[in-house]
């Protein structure tokens, strides 16, 4: 059997998104298994999903520590003896720090609920409604230091309806969260990723050719 690529996945909150990532390394959809899961919030109930998928977890409880940079050090020493190649933040709510993107350049994704650059940060799909846009969707990116603005790995397009409101269009998001986060992680681990700049290359990718129109 080929060797798994080792992910440490980041989570603060209820981790649907790693739940997906632990649902496509169980089925092998996915080459990669998860070392270690680890969270800021002792209550996130993604530590609870990685227990019972028999997963080592780790609670690092930020405010413990002096600053962000004391914190992103515990993190990265934890990722460092757990082995992993590549680490996913799924729904991890602290922004981080230089000191760890340097730990792991190009080795460390996020997941976005919207088109980035459009709508970075918080709230983003209520942003999104009040703006008016016809398509919103979601984002896999590589971090760097700046919030959200990491270059860019997958995107999924969902329409934005006339009568969503903010749980219908982050319900529509989310199921594509689910998609194409576990599709960049294989990416990753088959080797396929090439960073140029702020572009992100994939090889043989074969992407649609045809336009999308809203309404
Ligand atoms: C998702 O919407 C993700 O895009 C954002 O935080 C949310 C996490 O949801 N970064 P979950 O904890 O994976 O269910």
């Amino acid at each position: 059997m080929s060797k798994k690529l080792r992910i440490g996945a980041l989570a603060s909150g209820g981790g649907t998104n790693l739940q997906a990532i632990i649902d496509r390394c169980q089925d092998g959809t996915l080459a990669a298994e998860i070392a270690v899961v680890i969270s800021n919030n002792p209550d996130a109930g993604a530590l609870e999903r990685a227990r019972m998928a028999g997963i080592p977890t780790l609670c690092i409880d930020h405010r413990g520590f002096a600053d962000r940079e004391a914190f992103d050090h515990a993190v990265v020493g934890a990722l460092r003896d757990a082995g992993v190649e590549l680490i996913v933040l799924a729904g991890f709510m602290r922004i981080i720090s230089a000191v760890f993107v340097a730990a792991f350049p190009h080795r460390i994704m996020n997941i976005h609920p919207a088109l980035l650059p459009a709508f970075p940060g918080l709230h983003v799909q209520r942003k999104a409604l009040e703006h008016g846009v016809r398509f919103s969707g979601c984002t896999v990116h590589f971090v760097d230091t700046g919030t959200d603005t990491g270059p860019i790995i997958i995107q999924a397009v969902v329409p934005v309806l006339d009568d969503d409101t903010e749980a219908t269009l982050s319900a529509r998001i989310l199921e594509q969260e689910h998609q194409i986060y576990p599709r960049a992680i294989q990416l990753f681990a088959e080797g396929r990723l090439r960073v140029e700049g702020r572009r992100v290359f994939v090889e043989g990718a074969n992407p649609p050719r045809s336009a999308l129109i809203n309404p």
